[in-house]
């Protein structure tokens, strides 16, 4: 089903896009999401989060600005506040390299991310060049955002675009420290990001079911409240009922959560819905007009704790009703079993599109309002 009448909201209007700046000849520093997924060998699992942010990068090369993309990739020690220097398992070269194939065109990836010789490199640009700095999260700085840190990357650019949805959730110096000293807007993906949940949040045709499964579950568990208000039901995994049952919190409408009934279980632990659970949830899913989901509900990593996400996203599509779908783990899980298309919207935030559809501020996207 087409999403038509997509709902703008004032959270999208009091903020500059990336079309209201000349930006030929102009130096801008994009805030990227390519946290991707790995395997153990180092290989890239999936570039959807890269594939996401080409229509802002080739808008802007067209456009003959001189193009500086900056990303993090996972937690190395700066995430506990440590130093960090280089570290091969965090870098993000293969993602430069990657991004070079799909863009088709040559990058120039410098391995640092703040100092005198990047400040040099991206002097000498010429306009519709495109450079890759290093993991912004091997300097603490990124995580406790250090004002100087923030500064160091600002130094970096004329404009700022945040094209990063993913990371909005954290208050990190490249997500709302660069845009106290940078001229600032969000770019095609973010935007395309506040338009679409927006209107699931405000406009969407009920009923409304909402799935929330996935191993992090702390953050989501005090969500679950937050999304009662904008849902006709919850449907939820094993591990996000136990811990809103450990954390005793006291739901505002039970009667519009349904949890697991059975499931399927190795050494105590509940690894997969059960049929029945299957069942129950399938008749809600053929019910529902608008379908969000973040979250497998099973191991999905062992084939044989995978079927009630594949089965529940197989139902979701067969449904015809609107479906969003978001959550690194998730879009990779389908996206392996081609399932990814299939869906109306595919988020590429975690937490971050949790924190906005509960109705929560955005810190990153607070930053850049009225501006
Ligand atoms: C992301 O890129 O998906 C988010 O930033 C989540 O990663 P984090 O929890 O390490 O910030």
């Amino acid at each position: 089903m087409a999403m038509s009448d997509i709902a703008t909201s004032d959270r999208h209007f009091i903020m500059k896009t990336i079309r209201d700046f000349d930006v030929k000849n102009k130096r801008v520093l994009v805030r990227c999401g390519f946290n991707v997924p790995f395997d153990e060998k180092g290989n890239i699992l999936d570039d959807f989060r890269i594939r996401q942010t080409i229509p802002t990068i080739e808008y802007l090369v067209k456009k003959k600005a001189k193009v500086v993309l900056m990303s993090h990739l996972g937690r190395p020690k700066s995430w506990n506040m440590k130093h960090e220097t280089w570290n091969k398992e965090f870098s993000l070269m293969s993602v430069a390299l990657r991004l070079e194939k799909l863009l088709k065109r040559q990058i120039k990836f410098l391995p640092d991310c703040i100092g005198e010789n990047v400040e040099k490199k991206i002097e000498k640009m010429k306009p519709g060049e495109v450079v890759f700095l290093e993991n912004l999260r091997f300097y603490k700085g990124e995580i406790e955002n250090n004002p100087k840190f923030a500064k160091s990357l600002a130094k970096l650019g004329d404009i700022f675009i945040q094209e990063a949805f993913g990371v909005c959730h954290r208050k990190h110096a490249s997500i709302v420290g660069v845009p106290k000293y940078l001229r600032s807007g969000i770019g095609f993906l973010v935007e395309k990001e506040i338009k679409v949940l927006t209107q699931l949040q405000k406009k969407s045709k009920r009923p409304l079911v909402i799935i929330i499964g996935g191993k992090k579950v702390k953050t989501k568990a005090k969500l679950i409240n937050k999304f009662l208000a904008i849902a006709d039901k919850i449907l939820l995994g094993h591990l996000i009922e136990k811990e809103i049952k450990k954390k005793n919190i006291k739901l505002k409408a039970p009667r519009k959560i349904i949890a697991p009934i059975d499931s399927l279980s190795e050494q105590g632990k509940d690894l997969d819905i059960g049929p029945k659970t299957l069942n129950l949830f399938k008749q809600e899913i053929f019910q529902a007009k608008t379908i969000f989901w973040s979250g497998q509900l099973g191991l999905t990593e062992q084939k044989k704790f995978s079927k009630g996400s594949l089965e529940m996203a197989k139902a979701i599509i067969k449904s015809g009703a609107y479906s969003i779908v978001g959550g690194g783990d998730t879009i990779a899980f389908l996206g392996k079993n081609n399932l990814r298309d299939k869906f109306d919207f595919v988020s590429t935030g975690g937490g971050a599109m949790l924190v906005f559809l509960s109705g929560e501020k955005l810190p990153g996207i607070e930053a850049l309002k009225n501006l």
